[in-house]
């Protein structure tokens, strides 16, 4: 068999072609629809309790930690006043055996370790200032409010929020898998973790990294009009976007919910990642169907699986190891060879990580789609030095990069289906520069562009008339050309055509996550204090 034939099969398995994506977005709008009204749906469509966003004066010094998917991020940030903030930041790897410790107290409690280790460092003053007025004062009721840092927490995961700072975990996604911690308050976990080391830290605001996103990419935007969607194309995928309160009929229905009213507007946490699990809609090749299988939550995110940093890596492993498998095709074969033994045919080295579940990082699929060097050589080094087959050919090259481009496109275009439907959803495209005036006024900050997209030239498109997006994670920013196949997903949406789809600006949100939990914990701050009035 011809290999350039085999690996053009294989790519063509993970078509998804025009059709599929109208379909799914209609599917997708449906969806959306269904969990606005009632709880249990696959869009869970949380209401997030935001109702503003900032507008570029606010001040202080707030802190903000971040429970993404694979690190833990504690920074402070201090707001300028003038929409321009600075931000001392330390990162640490989670450690695997934490993601699926036996109880949450052992996550819980390595990350208030980190928060402690981050004050010593950046904020040993207050640190130890707060320790001694421990030792020394016994003043009742405790210490005065601005003794203690407000923190946003970035929690990103399902929750069902119940409170600005209250919200009960759903379920794990990303492979965490704790089974204590689903059902309890994450923020309470954090405090009680916070308290047990005496620091002077009040969790004050609990923030989907989606809700963080829209509202950083809010305060720092350039141009008059606010922001729609704040999405994460990362290790996993989700967006939350502004939503009419009135179309939010679940939370209207919902007598003891207490939120602010005067906007009319709510910031919504769509989960996204759980979009048909019942895959009514979407592709589902052989290796979707095995990877799926093999997570701790089979059947569940089934959008997510598709799309995320997470899983593509894993999905180009299993289609490269069918061809590898099949005695015909010639992928990484050593010809000299004269059994029958997969692994002893092959080139690939026995302790290859290819040969082992997730031993592919989607970082891969990255290298080969940006290597333009002469006979593959870029992505021929990598399976050298990465993944042990150190006698792979340019066909063998070039067949692996045909599939993960594949992939990769997929991927893509299923993104644009959320994109499409919210911009459609919202009734955003029928409003033009005759009739709208902008909700969020929004000011350019100081949040740093990635390589990623840059709110590239919409050239012709009025201010008035742009639908803004912002964006982060590690496949929009690292994954050559991801926003391009966006587009071209977009365009094919009738309703949007190539004149709505020029008009969505996606810009990144560069750890827009950060700045966003902080300005939400000042607006929960804010809150508070007018309550006590
Ligand atoms: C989580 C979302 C999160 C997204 C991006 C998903 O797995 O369910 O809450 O926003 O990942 O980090």
């Amino acid at each position: 068999m011809a290999l350039a034939d085999e690996a053009r099969r294989v790519a063509a398995e993970f078509d998804f072609t025009p059709d599929e994506v109208r379909n799914s977005v209609k599917e997708f709008i449906r969806q959306m629809d269904e969990g606005l009204q009632k709880d249990g749906t696959e869009l869970s469509q949380i209401p997030t309790y935001v109702t503003a966003v900032p507008n570029g004066t606010e001040k202080g010094l707030y802190m903000a930690v971040d429970l993404g998917g694979t690190n833990f991020r504690v920074c402070s940030i201090q707001l300028h006043g003038n929409s321009t903030f600075s931000l001392t930041q330390s990162k640490v790897a989670i450690p695997r055996e934490l993601m699926v410790a036996k109880t949450s107290k052992e996550l819980f409690s390595f990350l208030a370790k980190q928060i402690e280790a981050f004050l010593k460092e950046h904020h040993s003053n207050h640190y130890h200032g707060h320790i001694r007025r421990r030792r020394t004062t016994s003043l009742e009721g405790g210490f005065k409010d601005e003794e203690i840092f407000s923190l946003g927490f970035t929690f990103s995961f399902p929750v069902r929020q119940i409170g600005i700072n209250k919200g009960i975990l759903m379920r794990w996604t990303k492979g965490f898998d704790i089974a204590d911690a689903v059902g309890q308050d994450v923020c309470a976990l954090l405090q009680n973790e916070i308290d047990a080391l005496h620091l002077p830290v009040r969790v004050a605001a609990l923030v989907n990294d989606t809700v963080g996103t829209l509202m950083a990419r809010s305060y720092t935007s350039p141009g008059k009009t606010g922001t729609l969607l704040g999405a994460i194309f990362g290790t996993g995928t989700n967006g939350a976007y502004v939503e009419k309160l009135d179309k939010v009929t679940k939370l209207k229905a919902d007598n003891e919910a207490v939120y602010d009213q005067s906007t009319g507007e709510m910031i919504v946490n769509t989960e996204w990642g759980s979009f048909d699990n019942g895959l009514k809609v979407l592709p589902n090749t052989p290796y979707d169907a095995e990877l799926d299988k093999n997570t701790p939550n089979p059947g569940i995110q089934m959008f997510e699986k598709r799309v995320s940093g997470m899983f593509l890596g894993e999905i180009l492993r299993r289609a490269v190891i069918s061809l590898v498998k099949n005695p015909d095709v010639p992928l990484f074969k050593d010809e000299n060879s004269a059994t029958n033994d997969v692994h002893s045919t092959t080139t690939i080295d026995a302790t290859s990580p290819l040969w082992k579940e997730w031993g592919l990082d989607t970082s891969f699929l990255s290298i080969t789609e940006a290597d333009a060097s002469q006979g593959l050589r870029v992505t021929r080094q990598t399976l050298d030095r990465d993944y042990g087959i150190s006698a792979a050919s340019v066909e063998d090259a070039e067949a692996v990069k045909v599939i993960a481009r594949a992939i990769g496109r997929r991927a893509a275009r299923l993104s644009a289906v959320p994109i499409a439907a919210i911009v459609l959803a919202t009734g955003k495209l029928n409003n033009s520069s005759a009739s709208t005036t902008s909700d969020h006024p929004a000011t350019a900050g100081s949040v740093p562009r990635g390589s990623g997209p840059s709110d590239a030239g919409k050239d012709d498109v009025s201010e008035d008339d742009v639908i803004d997006i912002g964006v982060d994670g590690s496949l929009v920013e690292f994954y050559p050309g991801f926003e391009e196949y966006i587009r071209e997903a977009l365009r094919e949406v009738p309703e949007i055509g190539a004149a709505g789809e020029k008009r969505i600006r996606i810009g990144i949100a560069k750890d827009g996550s950060g700045v966003g939990a902080a300005l939400i914990a000042l607006v929960a701050g804010k809150v508070a204090a007018d309550a006590e009035e």
